[in-house]
């Protein structure tokens, strides 16, 4: 695997879950492949989860890490051609990128969507420049329309617990009182979209998603008939995407925050959310601490879907 962006880069996915089970099973397995091998983790936003799993994965693969924040320590990156630098952005990322390729083997990038132009956020600037200009593999850390790696621990727990072969799998808006990315309910619709699940995605009227991450999943508006039997319960808020309200919060309404009048017409779902998550806004304190609630092994498989992902990009360098 050259770079990791999209599902599509992983490949057969029933090929994937098996390695990722595999290495599930014996974490180390491949500790010798990363030998003398460095990743260098790239923060544009902050991140707890993404940061720490992504570590381990390199380090179960005997990998040295080396992490920046580009907004705690390092210069200010101008990110726009033709500008005259005269401002408060002393490097421009065409000369940082290369530079910061020099020192590793592989390159994890965080950039969110800025939410200033649609086009520009859907176009992937920032991490398509380092695809263009390190000179090494690059994957996502979560970019502006996606977060595969969640997306693929996400597919991974869902493979655990699930009880029947084709489980309906609900992937809910919920309110929230900032303006968030696209990214993850994109992503965990584009991976729905490849499995074959009864996938239903609910939101209020206006938050529709683009079209091509909705594909063929059933857009249901009404949150309580879209529950019925359901078997996991997707939750996550995100900003408008259409036309001039794109990036905008359209609605607040906390009918919509998942609880447990909500959970009693599902098939005893189990709860999914990729965190962090703000309790009574999205979900109540009762749904997430119930015994249904799966959010800390859906946490946890972050360092299995990093390390799959790592391992294949390792095999790219050979
Ligand atoms: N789910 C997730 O990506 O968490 P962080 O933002 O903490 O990395």
């Amino acid at each position: 695997m050259r770079n990791f962006t999209c599902v599509q880069d992983i490949g057969n996915l029933q090929d994937a879950l098996k390695e990722a089970f595999e290495i599930k099973n014996d974490r180390f397995k491949y500790v010798e492949l990363g030998r003398n091998k460095t990743l260098m983790m790239i923060f544009f936003n902050s991140s707890l989860r993404t940061r720490l799993s992504t570590q381990k994965a390199a380090m179960n693969l005997g990998m040295n890490v080396m992490v920046l924040d580009i907004n705690q320590g390092a210069w200010k990156l101008e990110t726009e051609r033709e500008v005259i630098m005269d401002g408060d952005k002393p490097e421009h990322i065409l000369e940082a990128i290369p530079v910061m390729g020099s020192y590793c083997d592989i390159i994890g990038v965080r950039a969110f969507a800025q939410f200033e132009n649609r086009d520009e956020d859907y176009q992937e600037m920032i991490i398509n420049q380092f695809i263009e200009h390190s000179g090494r593999p690059v994957f996502s850390m979560e970019a502006a329309t996606r977060h595969p790696l969640q997306s693929f621990a996400d597919l991974i727990t869902i493979e655990e617990y699930k009880k029947t072969p084709r489980p309906k799998v609900v992937l809910t808006w919920a309110p929230h009182p900032r303006a968030l990315p696209q990214a993850v309910p994109n992503s965990f619709a584009e991976w729905m979209n490849e499995t074959d699940y009864d996938f239903v995605i609910t939101h209020p009227q206006g938050y529709e998603l683009d079209p091509a991450f909705v594909g063929k999943a059933k857009v249901e508006y009404d949150q309580m008939k879209a529950f019925e039997g359901a078997d996991f319960i997707y939750a996550k808020n995100w900003a408008a995407y259409s036309g001039d309200n794109y990036g905008k919060i359209l609605s607040t309404d906390r009918s919509w925050t998942v609880s447990d009048r909500q959970m009693a017409v599902t098939n005893n779902a189990y709860f999914m959310h990729c965190l962090p998550v703000r309790r009574n806004m999205i979900v109540t304190d009762d749904v997430i601490e119930s015994a249904q609630s799966i959010v800390i092994p859906e946490a946890a498989n972050r360092e299995i879907s990093a390390t799959v992902v790592l391992k294949r990009l390792l095999e790219g360098l050979r």
